[in-house]
């Protein structure tokens, strides 16, 4: 069968018959020595364009949801209207440029079969939402951002890519790279959370780590920075909602993510949903041509989301589904994902003369260009060679991985009296709450090709650690949203009859992702009752959270001595957990979103403005910026998360503390393991620029490392801070940074650490 493959690609590529194969055949350079950039490809390209007619430049742009979906495929999109005969009808006939989402090599083998049937034998292109692994799943982005390890977030993409590329696959629309600062949203748990600079790094090293070492191997695959932009400052934190947002801070905080994942190489860009003051994201010229392509550079494909160019017209845009298309493709979408719209108007808007034909061969040219970088002209199979899909995916190595990045994205919140690691043996535990067993909520919201039934659950994972697995008693205790019969009854005696209790609560999957927007980001009730009847009984109890967003604890939840924030952690949940909780690994992970104390506070986020009157520590006052009955503090802020070492810093040193012209702030730090256990810290620096031209946040994150700290052990952490760390859009719109007195702080988190200050001069 890869015999056959390799003859077809060779048959009809370099030897073969259609117009495309010709070109290639007459220059066999072309195709086969393509560098990353793509360098070899122009000529080819125009060649190819040269021969195509109107229908089939349509079809190029033309992106389809595949008529046969990965697993978790039709749950994630509103219905697919693809059906499998029309699907390999268009690919014979030219029509479609790929799908996405589709079920996997032997299918989208055929779909390529057909692809190299018609006129111009251009291979299709299969996407799919690669978004926190493949068959294998790692913990879902907003967990592996908590890990405040870039690198690792860059180790299993790679490893989801490899798998994903063995299935055809040669592009993932991810990373989402949105700025989340409203925990009511439900795609936060799709992103790197609520600040820019993490977002940056993690967009970067997603990037990365999909494309890998070239885009032309079979192990790779084409990055999409999505939702491009303000998805994530839907108004009240509404999915799909407007954004009504100055360019400031589109500037400031959504555009960094986005910039970082084009810097890194980011071969495509989705646009959103959203409109932003009034002109939707799809038709906005300004946004994906001006900024984009002009401020930016970015040469790569930029594709629409799920038939957002049709919802042009619902959102009031546009009169109907041809102007829809019209707008959305001078806006500059190159690529129409699901609604069709392209290929019926295209061709005729091109024939009027009311879309220039150099606009779609611009279009056609990039997605031309990005199969060429693909290596798909020259090996249209070359992702699909039969049995490798099989033997690459969950390989030992990536369920290690699975594991490792698992326990790194989970954050210890509180842990009162030492009460963790367990011991693992010698005391009864019970495991109570919805998500203590069973092989659901493991994989996480957004994974199309991951299956709960091949994820390992809390209580297996514990069993497998226990020295004597008999002592763990497991009790659901409560449904998520919906109270068990007998339920809570049940949980208080297996409470009783134990020295600790573990508490499994927190949200289902189905509770976060697209289109899960939360008004209240709290305990569903019948959880909280749960928690409230075990804490009664007056055991220890060490509640283990699952999580898609930041969430308001209360009550019994909030006062349990021990927190832990899991989030969605993947095939491995179990283990990972089990680690943690034992003591063979200690928490490392820090929160990426801040965790309010009350819902009303959304959006919340760390790097607010102070305002005229700031909310002072201590005892409410008057006519402060608080709420009637409640801080404006986070409850748990950003970057918190403890270790099981006891951490100190100490000594934080800024030299002369000047900034000066071309010149660096050299900043050290003690930071000290003074306890019996290893810890991994993660160090944090922050500023505030005391006075500028423009308010600036109260603080923001400037630079974190993960330093590992034996017991006993001290280190020096050291950060260099320069002029570019502190620019901003000034008033005049231009990146600037001003002379004056700033505020550092070097600590654990958003509200605390060791505090100075330096002075940038001119
Ligand atoms: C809609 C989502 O917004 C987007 O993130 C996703 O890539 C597409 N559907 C395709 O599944």
């Amino acid at each position: 069968m890869m015999k056959m493959d390799r003859r077809l690609t060779r048959r009809s590529v370099l030897a073969g018959t259609g117009a495309a194969a010709l070109t290639l055949a007459s220059r066999p350079a072309i195709g086969l020595a393509i560098g990353p950039g793509g360098d070899a490809a122009p000529e080819f390209v125009e060649q190819l364009v040269a021969r195509m007619n109107p229908e089939e430049k349509a079809g190029q742009l033309t992106l389809m949801a595949s008529a046969i979906g990965g697993a978790a495929a039709s749950a994630l999109n509103p219905a697919n209207r693809n059906n499998l005969d029309q699907q390999l009808a268009a690919a014979r006939a030219g029509q479609i440029t790929g799908n996405f989402n589709g079920a996997g090599s032997d299918w989208h083998r055929r779909l390529q079969q057909a692809a190299m049937q018609s006129r111009l034998k251009i291979p299709m292109v299969f996407a799919a939402d690669v978004i926190h692994g493949f068959r294998t799943v790692f913990p879902v982005p907003l967990g592996e951002a908590a890990s405040f390890e870039p690198a690792l977030a860059e180790r299993t993409a790679r490893a989801a890519a490899a798998e994903a590329a063995a299935a055809g696959i040669a592009w993932t629309f991810a990373p989402m790279v949105d700025i989340a600062r409203d925990a009511r949203w439900g795609r936060g748990v799709e992103g790197a959370g609520e600040d820019v600079l993490v977002g940056r790094r993690f967009a970067a090293a997603r990037v990365r780590g999909f494309q890998g070492a070239g885009l032309d191997r079979d192990d790779t695959v084409l990055a999409c920075a999505k939702h491009f932009a303000a998805y994530g400052a839907g108004e009240a934190g509404l999915d799909y909602n407007s954004a009504d947002i100055s360019e400031r801070t589109l500037r400031d905080v959504y555009f960094p993510p986005f910039r970082a994942a084009v810097d890194a190489g980011a071969g495509s860009v989705m646009a959103s949903f959203n409109e932003i003051s009034g002109i939707p994201a799809t038709a906005n010229r300004w946004l994906l041509t001006d900024v984009l392509r002009g401020e930016w550079g970015f040469s790569g494909l930029v594709v629409s989301d799920y038939t957002a160019d049709e919802e042009l017209v619902a959102h009031g845009f546009a009169a109907d589904g041809r102007e829809a298309a019209r707008l959305a493709f001078l806006a500059g979408v190159d690529m129409s994902m699901q609604s069709g719209l392209y290929a019926r108007y295209l061709p005729g808007l091109v024939a009027e003369g009311a879309v220039p034909m150099a606009r779609l061969d611009e279009a056609v040219r990039r997605v031309l260009t990005m199969k060429v970088r693909l290596g798909l002209f020259a090996q249209p199979f070359g992702r699909l060679a039969p049995g490798r899909e099989a033997q690459r995916v969950r390989s030992p190595a990536n369920l290690a991985l699975a594991r490792e990045a698992g326990r790194r994205s989970i954050v210890m919140l509180k842990n009162e009296g030492g009460l963790l690691p367990l011991p693992r043996s010698g005391r009864r535990i019970a495991l109570i709450g919805p998500f203590a067993a069973g092989l659901h909520d493991l994989i996480g919201p957004w994974n199309v090709y991951g299956d709960d039934q091949q994820a390992v659950d809390l209580a297996t994972g514990l069993r497998r650690a226990l020295a004597d697995p008999a002592l763990l008693n497991v009790t659901a205790g409560s449904d998520v949203e919906a109270p068990l019969p007998g339920g809570i009854a049940a949980a208080v005696e297996a409470a009783r009859a134990a020295d600790i209790v573990i508490l499994a609560i927190g949200e289902s999957a189905r509770m976060s992702g697209e289109a899960q927007s939360r008004t209240e980001v709290t305990i569903p009730a019948p959880q909280q009752a749960l928690a409230e009847a075990v804490a009664a009984v007056g055991k220890p109890v060490v509640v283990v959270l699952k999580n898609g967003r930041a969430l308001a604890l209360e009550g019994a939840v909030l006062d349990a001595p021990a927190i832990l924030v899991s989030w969605f952690l993947g095939s491995e949940t179990g283990p990972a957990l089990a680690d943690i909780l034992l003591g063979a690994q200690g928490p490392s992970g820090r929160l990426p979103v801040s965790f309010p104390r009350e819902s009303g506070q959304e959006p919340y986020h760390y790097d607010h403005k102070s305002t005229g009157r700031p909310d002072p520590p201590g005892p409410i006052q008057e006519y402060k910026a608080h709420y009637r009955t409640s801080p404006n503090e986070a409850r748990f802020p950003f970057g918190h998360g403890l270790t099981y070492g006891v951490i100190s810093y100490a000594d934080l040193d800024l030299g002369p503390a000047t900034l000066r012209p071309g010149g660096a702030l050299a900043v050290a730090v003690r930071v000290t393991n003074s306890g019996s256990r290893a810890a991994e810290e993660v160090v944090q620096l922050y500023t505030h620029d005391r006075a500028a031209s423009v308010t600036r946040p109260v603080r923001e994150l400037k630079d974190f490392r993960k330093v590992a700290l034996a017991p006993g052990e001290s280190a020096i952490v050291r950060f260099t801070l320069r002029r570019e760390d502190l620019l901003f859009v000034g008033q005049d719109g231009r990146l600037t940074v001003e002379p004056g007195l700033f505020d550092l702080w070097v600590g654990p988190s958003a509200a605390e650490g060791l505090a100075g200050s330096f002075a940038l001069i001119a």
